[in-house]
């Protein structure tokens, strides 16, 4: 009975003084464990005479469940310092305001593109896209430019490489994007509605020329469609565009090889103190070239012109840019400065359309 009283003082003490789990853990395992100094004084009682196991039994079996209650009180104290620690470590203010972030903005070109490709979307347009890098077929032949023909040296192509001994023309960086009015055609026949939107390059560099810039091409085709729906068209664009009520354009009559007949457009403007205002004053300025476009266009798109006709015309995007967000400079739009981004460009949630960059 002594041995029994000396181990409860032990094991009783080494319980309350165990610093963590695991030093109450190895007491567990010395009293209790399978061969715990309790377990195996247990398992002597087999060899007992029957008067001593009446005695020691239950003392041990006493002394069994008061360990074990005390070590089990004991593990849950030690879980609930842990707990307590960690939530004093963890703490944190969850009404702090947060960090801010630096968020980008979309470029000028990027927003002008999504604003004019929901504008024609809701006239009837859809989209076409076209390859960069083009065949001569489909940047000139097929848009009845002839290999001597003015247009060609005028456009100052980039010619990509032919590797030696190869003799077939070179392919070219796309010009313009009229090529894509052949795509499209060859793609979806008669009668057709597209936009094609993208990047056009020719070897120029000044305040108003980038080597690479950007158009949109519109085509339309039907049965009978006129030069009087391409005025209406353009009309309605730009007065949605430009978010004035009256537009006035000036058809001037021009030349390209894929239409006739062939107008360029003007738009009327003033420049007050520096300000640019569209729709009102004295000025004009050339926004893009249009016309019916030509039967021999019409068959290398496969579409029959005998019983299809219509327009197309072709927009310079960053010259509209400039003109509707007063950016001085074409060449600014490529310099990728992130101070003139900032300035010009636009929040990610900006609704392309009607409304678009009237909050900056
Ligand atoms: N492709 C011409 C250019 O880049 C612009 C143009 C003129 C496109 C008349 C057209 C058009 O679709 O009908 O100068």
């Amino acid at each position: 009975m002594e041995a029994i009283a000396g181990l409860r003082g032990k094991y009783l003490e080494q319980i309350a003084s165990a610093a963590d789990i695991e030093a109450l853990e190895s007491v567990r395992l010395a009293a209790l464990g399978k061969k715990g100094e309790i377990s195996l004084l247990m398992r002597e009682l087999g060899q007992m005479g029957a008067e001593a196991r009446q005695t020691a039994g239950p003392a041990l079996n006493g002394l069994k469940s008061e360990i074990d209650a005390a070590l089990k009180a004991r593990r849950a104290g030690l879980e609930d310092a842990v707990l307590n620690a960690r939530l004093k470590a963890e703490w944190l203010d969850v009404t702090l305001p947060g960090r801010p972030r630096p968020m980008g903005t979309i470029h000028p070109i990027s927003q002008v593109m999504d604003e004019l490709t929901a504008i024609f979307a809701d006239m009837g347009f859809s989209v076409a896209e076209g390859p960069q890098i083009e065949s001569d077929w489909y940047n000139f032949d097929a848009l009845n430019i002839a290999p001597e023909h003015p247009a060609r040296q005028e456009h100052d192509t980039f010619f990509m490489h032919r590797a030696p001994g190869d003799n077939r023309p070179p392919h070219v960086l796309r010009t313009h994007t009229s090529p894509v009015q052949i795509r499209a055609m060859q793609a979806q026949g008669a009668p057709i509605r597209v936009i094609a939107p993208g990047r056009v390059y020719r070897m120029d560099m000044d305040q108003t020329h980038t080597p690479m810039f950007h158009q949109v091409e519109g085509l339309a085709i039907d049965r009978d469609i006129s030069m009087a729906q391409l005025k209406w068209t353009l009309e309605e664009f730009c007065r949605a565009f430009f978010e004035v009520e009256e537009v006035e354009l000036r058809f001037r009559a021009s030349h390209f090889p894929f239409t006739e007949p062939s107008a360029e457009v003007d738009i009327r403007c003033s420049w007050e103190g520096g300000q640019l205002k569209i729709g009102e004053g004295k000025d004009w300025l050339e926004i893009l070239g249009s016309g019916m476009v030509h039967p021999k266009v019409l068959q290398a798109g496969g579409i029959d012109p005998s019983q299809w006709q219509g327009f197309a015309f072709g927009l310079g995007i960053d010259r509209i840019a400039m003109l509707k967000y007063g950016i001085p400079d074409l060449r600014a739009f490529f310099e990728s400065d992130l101070r003139w981004l900032r300035h010009y460009g636009f929040a990610s949630l900006d609704q392309p359309g009607l409304a678009a960059g009237l909050s900056r």
